[in-house]
């Protein structure tokens, strides 16, 4: 019997963070592929349906033909058990893109290296910031040409404020892609072109970089100029440190092409051998929790409901922060202190819902929610504890829901105020005492067709969207009269939130900046303030 210490530190939970087309779906892919977790991948045909494999798990999303679920894939590899946590991309990015985030213990970062830090992945990577969460970094896609390898990674560097150790470094890109050369080692991993690339794994040839083969091998300008760039980086550049790399204050970077599954071995070795374990855990009071204290703790970061009418069950995503999860067992919600009976828990492996007789800290479990839970929620055995809850972020998208018949605005109210508190939907009221036709505010589109078809299935109400022409919303904090001079602005729009603390709306991001220059002490945050 494996001792809960052991199960807990080869756990390795993590998410891709990348923006859409950097490569997370090959990544994935080529991941699991070089894990034998599947056996063949790369023609186009291959990896759609691995796509849909990986994230149509629920027969409502088949239906509709849209993914709204975080799956998560389970596999082995070199002794460590690794939890990819699918994070919700392109159409369906939503708040639970950013919950997922809360859920894992280290993200990987996929860039392309023609375009560096895109914006999406600057957002997701502050997500990780805020929560000192360690980030590997992969630069993708060097079988075509790239930015220039030193700037960008000073680039990737002060745009991120995130030190970067590369642990390999790339010879040449494009067509002139000869491979990578491990700076640990001063070996040369030659690419090569085969038949089967990107279907099979790479084999790749590998020669010391200070030797005549290696300099014939890419060709003796190539190996100058490599050379010229890996002295730089051994005077200039920052040195793998596993310590400043657990903090979240150091990237290591790796360079490859998923497609043709060029550098992804070395990736899966390192999330297999030096990725982060589960780490402790804060409560609200009292001490951390390590991952290998027996008491069973988990937390709620996502609930996804069933929008097939027939049936009503909701699954709740929970991530197991300490002890043994079994089957069947009586835990209480922190929230509220209800006790409940976890009886038909699920792991999620592709398609598959298989039911999971028991789990360890770091992997996730989707349990049956009759409505009890929320996104945030703790759930423990023994006494009620409470983790430090997941924030809600800025929304980008704003409406208003109309009612087809007046009627059922009693139904209305109540249902957005349920979805709400479940965080299907962020709810901003116009005054303390107005509370009709609340601003309704989501991360991603796909959260308001999601709030509409279980305002229809659950409470059977039609109603219409109508959009609000603002982009974005900050909480508002700091200074009192930083905070007067803006209440005293009519062209800013301001709203409270479901805490009643200040929100302001706009159309423009500048009108923020604007504020913050002329407000003396005036905070803005994008991401809500848990306090
Ligand atoms: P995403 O999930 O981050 O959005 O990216 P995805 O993996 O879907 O990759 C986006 C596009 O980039 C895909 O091309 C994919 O084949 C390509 N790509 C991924 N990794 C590499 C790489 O290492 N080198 C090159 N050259 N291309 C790469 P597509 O044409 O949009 O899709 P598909 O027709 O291949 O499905």
């Amino acid at each position: 019997m494996p001792t809960l210490i052991e199960e807990a530190t080869r756990r390795r939970t993590f998410a891709i963070i990348s923006h859409p087309d950097a490569g997370k779906t090959t990544i994935t892919e080529k991941l699991l592929l070089y894990a034998n977790a599947i056996s063949l991948a790369g023609s186009v045909k291959a990896r759609k349906a691995a796509r849909h494999a990986i994230s149509d798990w629920m027969q409502m999303e088949r239906e509709r033909g849209i993914s709204i679920t975080s799956s998560v894939l389970q596999f082995e590899h070199l002794g460590s058990a690794i939890n990819l946590v699918d994070t919700p991309g392109h159409a369906d990015f939503s708040a639970d893109t950013y919950r997922t985030l809360a859920a894992v213990d280290s993200a990987l970062m996929v860039m392309d290296h023609s375009k560096g830090v895109e914006p999406r992945t600057r957002k997701l990577f502050e997500v990780c910031r805020l929560r000192r969460l360690p980030v590997v970094t992969f630069m993708n896609k060097l079988d075509r040409h790239g930015l220039e390898p030193l700037a960008l990674v000073d680039d990737v560097a002060a745009t991120l404020d995130l030190r970067i150790a590369p642990l390999n470094w790339p010879v040449g890109m494009g067509r002139d892609f000869r491979g990578v050369v491990e700076l640990a080692t001063g070996t040369l991993h030659l690419y090569a072109t085969g038949e089967h690339h990107g279907q099979q794994q790479a084999e790749a040839a590998q020669l010391p970089w200070a030797s005549d083969e290696a300099e014939e091998a890419v060709g003796a300008a190539m190996h100058a100029h490599v050379s010229e760039e890996l002295e730089l980086l051994a005077e200039a550049g920052d040195g793998w440190d596993p310590d400043a790399y657990m903090s979240g204050d150091l990237s290591p970077l790796f360079w490859g092409s998923a497609m043709t599954n060029f550098g992804v071995e070395p990736l899966l070795g390192f999330i297999s051998r030096h990725m982060a374990p589960p780490a402790p855990r804060e409560p609200e009071e009292g001490r951390a929790v390590s991952p290998a204290d027996d008491r069973f703790t988990g937390m709620v970061f996502k609930i996804q409901a069933n929008m097939n009418p027939r049936h009503r069950d909701r699954v709740a995503f929970v991530r197991v922060v300490s002890g043994h999860f079994e089957r069947g067992m009586d835990v209480r919600i922190g929230r509220t202190g209800e006790k409940i009976r976890l009886s038909n828990p699920h792991s999620f492996m592709a398609q598959d819902r298989e039911l999971v007789t028991g789990a360890w800290p770091g992997d996730i479990v989707g349990v049956h929610d009759s409505g009890n839970l929320r996104v945030g929620d703790t759930l423990a055995g023994g006494e009620p504890l409470r983790y430090t809850g997941i924030p809600q972020f800025a929304p980008e998208h704003f409406g208003q829901m109309r009612l087809k018949d007046p009627l059922k605005r009693k139904s209305l109210d109540a249902g957005v105020e349920q979805l709400s508190q479940e965080g299907v939907v962020q709810v901003f009221y116009r005054g303390i005492k107005e509370r009709q036709d609340p601003y309704l505010g989501v991360v991603g589109l796909l959260q308001f067709e999601v709030l509409k078809e279980r305002l229809k299935n659950e409470y059977s109400v039609q109603a219409d969207l109508v959009s609000l022409p603002f982009k974005h919303a900050r909480w508002v904090g700091g200074d009192p009269a930083g905070v007067a001079w803006l209440r005293g602005r009519s062209d800013y729009v301001h709203v409270i939130d479901r805490f009643e603390r200040t929100v302001v709306l706009a159309e423009r991001e500048w009108s923020f900046n604007y504020a913050l220059e002329h407000a003396p002490g005036l905070e803005l945050y994008d991401i809500e303030p848990l306090d």
